[in-house]
């Protein structure tokens, strides 16, 4: 006969036994589900959107510093369309966004969404993916290539079912040849009615904050003005207003980097703008092929930035402020130079500043 004392100590002892085949059958099956492919893993069927936003997908389990941030996002729409079903968008318009005298090709180009279903509904500050008609010198199908969305959510013409882009047509020399560009060729060449392979929306990193009293700097060169057009549309245009019920009274200061006066980008809304807006928007140009910096170089964005060094660290230093960065990759050693001396001028130290505004989600590049 056991006593009680004998059968207690006797099932104790069996617990790191049945621990350890729990353990075991859990890591087991754990692998086998990270061992699918991404695209084998059953897809969730995004919900059409009220006021257009849906939530295609739940936040993942993560680290609780990270959950905060993701759960702020949770309800941005993401990978609604992958590349092996992507949706096809009708063009509704192509135009070219340059004056005379412009250098190269920068073409407006909207897309109809109406049909698709699931709903490809967006944010400001995301992007899609196209997907150029043809085959590489493989013989394989092209490969997507992203592009910033630079409509709002309620589409240039309000009605919620658009998305437009702002592509330039990549040129370059080569061996004596010229080269274009695979997609940014076949974009700004498409015609109304063609049928074109979306993907997306991708990315959370340029999006607006919700705040109302938010001061938003923008530093975009070229095209990466898309998604600022959004932001800015957003802000000031007064059928958007109505639509999108954000009574923005904040500071918005664009910094716009062009090569020519008649390579400007949507000029005409944003002087309207601030005509309409004059204590909420603030345009700084930086021309670079008919202005020049100091040094008798070209005028490029961060030499803008130096010059009011002053008025935008005192804009920084206030925690409603969010930065925007889109454009030329090629701009980011430069931006962070004349960061770091207009910081010094202020007795600030930018390196140490710029990961707390990265940290605390006030510091957003998009750079290609
Ligand atoms: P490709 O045929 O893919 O050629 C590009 C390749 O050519 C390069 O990889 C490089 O190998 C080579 N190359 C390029 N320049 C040179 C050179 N000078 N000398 C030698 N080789 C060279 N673009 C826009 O126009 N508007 C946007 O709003 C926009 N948003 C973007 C957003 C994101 C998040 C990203 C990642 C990119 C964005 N782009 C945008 C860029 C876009 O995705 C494409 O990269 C661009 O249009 C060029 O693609 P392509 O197919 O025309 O060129
Ligand atoms: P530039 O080409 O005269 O040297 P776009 O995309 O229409 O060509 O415009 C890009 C703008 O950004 C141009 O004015 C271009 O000047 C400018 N730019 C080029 N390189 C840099 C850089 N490293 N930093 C900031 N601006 C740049």
């Amino acid at each position: 006969m056991y006593s009680q004392s004998t059968v207690i100590v006797g099932g104790l002892a069996h617990i790191p036994v049945v621990i350890g085949v729990f353990s075991f059958i859990q890591k087991f099956f754990s692998k086998r589900a990270s061992n699918f492919p991404q695209d084998t893993v059953p897809k969730k069927s995004p919900v059409k959107p009220v006021e257009q936003k849906s939530v295609p997908k739940p936040p993942p389990v993560a680290k609780a510093e990270t959950t905060v941030v993701k759960k702020k996002h949770a309800d941005v729409p993401v990978n609604i369309y992958r590349p092996k079903t992507p949706y096809e968008g009708t063009v509704i318009e192509n135009y070219s966004l340059l004056k005379e005298g412009a250098i190269g090709r920068v073409n407006h180009i909207t897309f109809d969404l109406k049909d698709s279903d699931p709903f490809l509904n967006y944010i400001e500050g995301q992007s899609i993916g196209i997907m150029p008609a043809g085959e590489d010198a493989n013989g394989k199908p092209h490969k997507l290539r992203l592009y910033s969305i630079a409509s709002t959510r309620h589409g240039d013409d309000f009605k919620g079912n658009t998305v437009s882009l702002c592509v330039r047509q990549l040129q370059y020399e080569k061996d004596g040849e010229t080269i274009n560009g695979v997609c940014s060729t076949y974009l700004c060449d498409i015609k109304p009615g063609d049928k074109v392979k979306i993907t997306g929306p991708v990315g959370k990193e340029m999006l607006l904050p919700d705040e109302e009293d938010a001061n938003i700097v923008m530093l975009a060169t070229g095209t990466g003005i898309a998604p600022m057009r959004a932001y800015l549309r957003r802000m000031f245009e007064a059928t958007e207003k109505e639509k999108n019920k954000w009574n923005f009274k904040g500071k918005a200061w664009l910094f716009m980097g062009a090569p020519k006066s008649a390579n400007l980008l949507y000029e005409e809304d944003l002087q309207r703008y601030l005509t309409d807006f004059p204590d909420n928007f603030k345009y700084t140009k930086a021309i670079s092929r008919e202005q020049q910096n100091t040094k008798g170089g070209r005028m490029y964005i961060q030499d803008r930035v130096l010059e009011s060094a002053n008025e935008l660290f005192n804009m920084i230093e206030d925690e409603k402020t969010h930065i925007y960065l889109c454009g030329l990759k090629g701009m980011e050693p430069g931006i962070d130079e004349a960061m770091t001396k207009a910081a010094a001028e202020k007795g600030l130290n930018w390196s140490e500043l710029r990961p707390q505004l990265k940290k605390a989600g006030r510091w957003h590049v998009e750079t290609y």
